[in-house]
């Protein structure tokens, strides 16, 4: 019998692995860690999970196809949660689920585990995936049966199953989160929403007041609402993210707290570092805004709600994703142009914004000479009028009643 296990290296995830083959004598444990770009001892992660009893632990970066596949579709779409959550950890799950599931197949395991609390999202993004691409396998949710609640009672269950421990301590309060998109920081003296961040918490970026006192300015080069260059040079996604993350950061870009509905239904206090993903939202907002029509953007806006809940939500291997991006491929096929920005002291100042698509008529927008009939505009608005005068008519008569 094996189990294939989500694995992070973390206190949370190793004391798994005794606790299974407690409950499941003979049971062998696999465990897999995908890299989405979070800082890991990547080299000494097999030994530590080997010495917490797995048999195996298999490492798989990942970081091209979230970029391409996940983050590029999500930015593409405008999908913000509740106006400020780019959703750096919500769009992970899937995706490392998904590979977790691979897994699971190829090794012929009957079940899958993972290390998310009773209550939280990321249980719930996790297991609609394993529901979606292998509901047949048996679902393993310690944190939700045993009678392990606290943090100290997870250090001290390691420490009689000699679970190595290394820098994990009671001291490192905040429940964290990091790949190529955000870091998320949770738990700890945030769980008071009146409390401001401490800075010493914050680890991508540094304060406004910290950054430089003179402007960065940079080109971000889109393809069909698709980042592909900086500065008219083309770059991998990769880089792109890990470019704009740098210089974001140290210019004290993508900061966001806020308090968020959990899809439990209770209110969660977050704070979330996105330097590239703010910066990269904003600019493509620009371009939208000169290469879309006003039906195809109100309704790309609008459609980017529903396309941020199902994100948030879990449902990311769902027919009604698949639906909402061909949607948003088609809207943004002439989303592509560059867009100019300035960093300043955790602000992004657009500076230009251009497309071979552009919508922008120079000529019909100026007030100077142009095309433009200005006596066009006495029917168009004695037609477009009309039900206002009709209402203004009738109302006036019923009022004298
Ligand atoms: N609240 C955010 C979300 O639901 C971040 C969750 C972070 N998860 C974690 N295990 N630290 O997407
Ligand atoms: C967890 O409970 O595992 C982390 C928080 C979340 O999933 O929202």
């Amino acid at each position: 019998r094996k189990i294939v296990l989500a694995y992070s290296g973390g206190l949370d995830t190793s004391i798994i692995i005794p606790w299974l083959k407690e409950q499941h004598p003979g049971v062998e444990i696999i465990g897999i860690c995908t890299n989405v770009g979070q800082d890991e001892d990547w080299e000494g992660m097999e030994a530590k999970a080997l010495a917490s009893g797995a048999s195996k632990l298999v490492i798989q970066d990942i970081r091209e196809e979230f970029a391409r596949d996940f983050l590029f579709p999500m930015l593409r779409a405008g999908a913000i949660y509740e106006g400020k959550y780019l959703l750096g950890t919500s769009i992970a799950r899937p995706l490392q689920a998904k590979h977790q599931v691979d897994l699971a197949l190829a090794e012929g395991a009957e079940a899958v585990a993972h290390g998310c609390t009773g209550k939280g999202n990321d249980q719930v993004r996790f297991e609609l995936t394993y529901k979606a691409l292998a509901p047949h396998l048996e679902v393993i949710a310690p944190w939700r049966t045993w009678d392990i609640t606290s943090r100290e009672e997870a250090i001290a269950y390691a420490r009689r199953n000699n679970i190595p421990l290394g820098n994990i301590s009671e001291k490192n309060i905040y429940s964290r989160d990091w790949n190529i998109w955000h870091m998320s920081h949770e738990g700890g003296d945030l769980e008071n929403p009146w409390n401001r961040p401490k800075e010493e918490m914050l680890q991508l970026s540094c304060s406004p007041k910290d950054a430089p006192d003179k402007e960065t300015e940079l080109i971000l080069d889109f393809e069909k609402g698709i980042p592909v260059g900086i500065n008219g040079s083309a770059m991998a996604p990769l880089e792109i993210l890990a470019h704009l993350n740098k210089v974001g950061g140290e210019n004290g870009i993508g900061r966001a707290d806020l308090v968020e509905t959990r899809l439990v239904g209770m209110k969660s206090r977050g704070v979330y570092e996105t330097p590239a993903g703010t910066i990269l939202f904003q600019a493509l907002r620009e371009l939208e805004m000169i290469t879309l029509d006003f039906d195809t953007l109100e309704i790309k806006n609008q459609l980017a709600l529903r396309y941020a809940s199902l994100i948030y939500a879990g449902k990311w291997y769902t027919h009604f994703r698949e639906s909402l991006d061909s949607y948003m491929e088609t809207a943004a096929k002439y989303m592509t142009g560059s867009v100019r920005v300035v960093l300043y002291k955790g602000n992004i100042i657009i500076a230009g914004r251009k497309s071979p698509y552009s919508l922008y008529i120079e000529d019909l927008a100026s007030f100077g000479e142009s095309s433009y009939n200005h006596n066009d505009a006495t029917g168009f608005i004695n037609l477009y009028g009309l039900a206002t005068g009709v209402q203004a008519l009738v109302h006036k008569y019923r009022d004298l009643d």
